[in-house]
């Protein structure tokens, strides 16, 4: 039995597994057909945070496998009315798998260490892996190889681009960081990417227009994200010159994608007009967020 509570719980080979799982539940659901691949399996959704596309998309694809979603509020007392352990135990005796969405780190932590059924982690305030996995799904749908390739994520080192830096070390892509110094990642965090992974080009710089000169896919996210709110009015200040704009596009080669987790504060991180340009892959990777976590949880629960 395995979690996925962050990317460094795969290995290479499991995620080009859970990839090509994906690609091939993609391509049954275009063709109109529906298989029952995770029949009468029931998913547990478990979310302190707010969310359109990770829950919608887990409650679509689990019901598309011909399995089960349920969305459990606060009626059920997580955190509440029992232990961790009671919960997770007994939750664990009902449901085939559970997606969990919090803050702290370790509340998933928690429930993985006491749960006996898979638990997948559908973003804390340390990751996002299953963002992580639809968005190189949709860099590979766009370029068929992913190795050699180059992600600049134009914005702080936060849950979203960890993820992808797991992402790209593990995969062969390289991976920079632009943003102001202060929210990169500490050497100690930088550090623990790149023990993870295994050697690649993973880069901080400041320097945005120069990063993107021969970039493949350029990402950004939310300055603040859910739970920094009182940083916001600093961060638009530290932020200002990192918004993702048409002259950051043109620095960029043409056949570059704009890639975004969404979602977005138009004006802030991005201009309207990169948002809804030609190179933009924003609905496409929000709709491969199904797609990639089919094939996860096909791999955890079928393999
Ligand atoms: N990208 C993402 O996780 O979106 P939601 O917060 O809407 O789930
Ligand atoms: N970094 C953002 C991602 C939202 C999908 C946040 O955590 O709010």
């Amino acid at each position: 039995m395995r979690h996925l509570l962050s990317l460094f719980d795969l290995t290479t080979d499991e995620i080009q597994d859970i990839l090509k799982l994906a690609a091939e539940l993609k391509a049954e659901l275009q063709a109109g057909n529906r298989v029952a691949h995770l029949a009468n399996h029931n998913l547990a959704l478990l979310f302190e945070k707010p969310s359109l596309r990770t829950r919608v998309s887990f409650e679509c694809g689990m019901s598309q496998l011909g399995g089960h979603a349920l969305f459990l509020g606060q009626d059920v007392g997580w955190g509440k009315r029992e232990t961790p352990k009671d919960f997770s135990e007994v939750l664990s005796e009902y449901v085939d798998v559970i997606a969990c969405r919090s803050f702290k780190h370790e509340t998933v932590e928690q429930l993985a260490q006491y749960s006996s059924v898979p638990v997948i982690n559908a973003l804390t305030d340390y990751s996002h892996p299953c963002q992580a996995l639809a968005d190189v799904f949709t860099i590979q749908e766009e370029f068929g190889e992913l190795q050699g390739r180059h992600l600049v994520f134009v914005g702080d080192a936060n849950n979203v681009s960890r993820s992808l830096a797991i992402a790209c070390g593990k995969l062969g892509l390289r991976f920079t960081l632009a943003c102001p110094a202060s929210y990169q990642f500490t050497a100690e965090e930088k550090a623990e990417i790149e023990s993870g992974c295994g050697d690649f080009e993973f880069t901080h710089t400041d320097d945005a227009m120069q990063a993107v000169a021969d970039a493949d896919a350029i990402y950004t996210d939310v300055w603040a994200s859910m739970g920094q709110e009182k940083e916001q009015k600093q961060r638009e200040q530290d932020f200002a010159q990192f918004q993702v704009n048409e002259e950051l596009m043109a620095a960029a080669p043409g056949h570059a994608i704009f890639l975004h987790c969404l979602p977005a504060k138009r004006g802030q991180e991005v201009t309207d007009g990169v948002m809804d340009g030609t190179q933009s892959r924003i609905i496409a990777q929000a709709g491969n967020r199904m797609h990639a976590q089919k094939g996860l949880l096909v791999w955890l629960l079928n393999s």
